[in-house]
């Protein structure tokens, strides 16, 4: 799908859509178009309960000029904000696939709101390309009802250049949002760590130096609780590291850490077979970090901030791992090893000392769909937060809401802590009882951040998958994370 921007037109026919602000107040386009029309436009919203609150939508159908008419709710002028107009951009081509249309134009009236007409039309833009994501490579019969219909999005707006430009700006968000889908949708049989690990490589071409480690660098490193996560699998482990150096020369980066559980089976703690095909997408986090990478170095951002995702498949064979197993960590400790689906923990902890080690990094900030009891606490409407530094804290929560990714700060402390230590090591992977699971699991990651080191864990299990979708989301995979850590930097690294 294509997005184009243009001047207001002599006249509007075909597919259009047109603002309407709250209480049925028609912007200038809707009421020109309704005059011309004798008012059909009144009388269907009359018919009605459309009012034009945010994001609310009335399709018009049967005049003579148009094809489908749709007034878009815009509500009071201050609620029309990024958001907002990425929701509107989703909406407009969800309207338009379900009704089998190829095109259509959007029309952005001047809102005296937050935003300028070229930016709402950027966002507009955005959110109409978010919204057009399609994973469907596999799809060999597709039928042509279940095709995507829509070809183009024209937004018309009176500042052209200006909305060009300020899309040209988002337009790298769309291609890493895009390509971390892409990975977090692909099945198990196709992205291995391996396959993982070179589709990464790609990023090279931006910019981004990546370095991969094998299964017998990682031994020499001493990450003996990742490589026995992967010793059940007949696929090798990888540690990807990637590097976008744009910043300041010689200031320490940020680091970002993520899970890549290609598969997560469980290990012999094996999961039930019911739902376990959703084990493909246990890489999320590993996807949002390198989607982030992807879009750091799209945008050509003026920081310094290494990518580092620990891709492992977990597989119960002859070989893997056991319950009651110990294993010695790279930082030295050791870890009595429980319950092998817990497994997320145990590559992360090696990823994150290697973090340490190897970049000194001033903050760290790690992903992984880690934990089921994430969802029982938020559901799929923010991932958890869990943090040793509340100014990070609120920073990654700002930027979480500006760009429509949630995040709710969850505690830790020493009570929790006590619970994952172990008879006969330093601690276990699991405590007990699975209260306080997402709780535990952080403060067994806590356990290996050093002195000094700003860290947050992002507990993204409810999160990077989508049953349903939303405005701008197709259901599937969300991408959730490469927007936040993008803007967390923008806004803290790059004034
Ligand atoms: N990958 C899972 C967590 C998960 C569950 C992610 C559902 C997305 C959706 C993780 O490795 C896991 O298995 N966690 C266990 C931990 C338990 C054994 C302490 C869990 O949540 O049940
Ligand atoms: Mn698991
Ligand atoms: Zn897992």
């Amino acid at each position: 799908m294509k997005v184009e921007f243009s001047a207001f037109p002599k006249a509007f026919s075909g597919n259009v859509a047109v603002f309407v602000a709250a209480e049925k107040q028609f912007l200038a386009t809707a009421k020109a178009i309704d005059q011309q029309g004798d008012g059909f436009l009144e009388r269907a919203v009359a018919a009605s309960r459309f009012s034009g609150a945010k994001c609310q939508l009335l399709s018009v159908l049967g005049h003579e000029k148009f094809g489908r008419l749709l007034l878009l709710g815009v509500g009071k002028a201050r609620e029309l904000d990024a958001r907002a107009a990425e929701s509107l951009g989703g909406l407009v081509v969800a309207d338009a696939n379900a009704a089998g249309q190829k095109a259509v134009t959007v029309v952005v009236d001047p809102v005296k709101g937050r935003l300028s007409p070229a930016e709402v039309a950027a966002h507009i833009a955005l959110g109409a390309r978010l919204r057009s994501y399609r994973f469907d490579k596999y799809k060999t019969k597709e039928k042509p009802e279940q095709k995507a219909t829509l070809e183009q999005i024209t937004v018309v707006v009176s500042t052209v250049a200006d909305a060009r430009r300020a899309y040209a700006r988002l337009e790298p968000t769309v291609d890493a949002v895009f390509f971390t889908r892409d990975l977090v949708s692909e099945p198990a049989n196709v992205l291995y760590p391996v396959e993982f690990a070179r589709r990464a490589k790609e990023l090279t071409k931006l910019g981004v130096k990546v370095d991969i480690l094998d299964e017998a660098e990682m031994k020499k490193l001493g990450m003996g609780a990742l490589l026995g996560v992967g010793q059940g699998s007949e696929r090798d482990s990888q540690l990807l590291v990637m590097r976008w150096m744009n910043g300041p020369k010689g200031q320490a980066p940020v680091a970002l850490i993520g899970k890549g559980v290609c598969f997560d089976t469980g290990g012999i703690s094996i999961k039930p077979a019911g739902g376990m095909e959703d084990m493909k997408w246990d890489m999320g986090g590993a996807g949002a970090v390198t989607g982030a990478m992807k879009l750091l170095a799209g945008r050509k951002a003026r920081a310094n901030v290494v990518g580092i995702c620990a891709l492992v498949e977990n597989m119960p064979d002859g070989n893997a791992q056991r319950p009651g197993d110990v294993v010695k960590t790279m930082s030295g400790q050791t870890v009595e090893v429980i319950n092998t689906d817990a497994e997320g923990r145990l590559i992360l902890c090696d990823a994150m000392w290697y973090a340490q080690e190897k970049f000194k990094p001033q903050a760290m900030v790690e992903l992984s769909t880690l934990t089921g009891a994430i969802i029982v606490s938020l559901g799929h409407e923010r991932a958890g937060l869990f943090s040793n530094n509340t100014p990070l804290s609120n920073k990654l929560r700002a930027a979480g809401s500006e760009v429509g990714e949630k995040l709710w700060r969850m505690p830790l402390g020493p009570k929790y802590d006590k619970l994952i230590d172990s008879d006969i090591a330093d601690m276990k992977n699991v405590s007990n009882g699975r209260d306080g699971g997402s709780i535990t699991a952080a403060q067994f990651l806590q356990r290996f951040v050093q002195e000094g080191v700003a860290w947050a864990h992002l507990d993204i299990a409810g999160m990077a998958w989508s049953g349903k979708g939303n405005d701008t989301i197709p259901k599937g995979a969300t991408a959730f994370g490469v927007r936040l850590l993008d803007r967390w930097i923008a806004d803290n690294y790059e004034r």
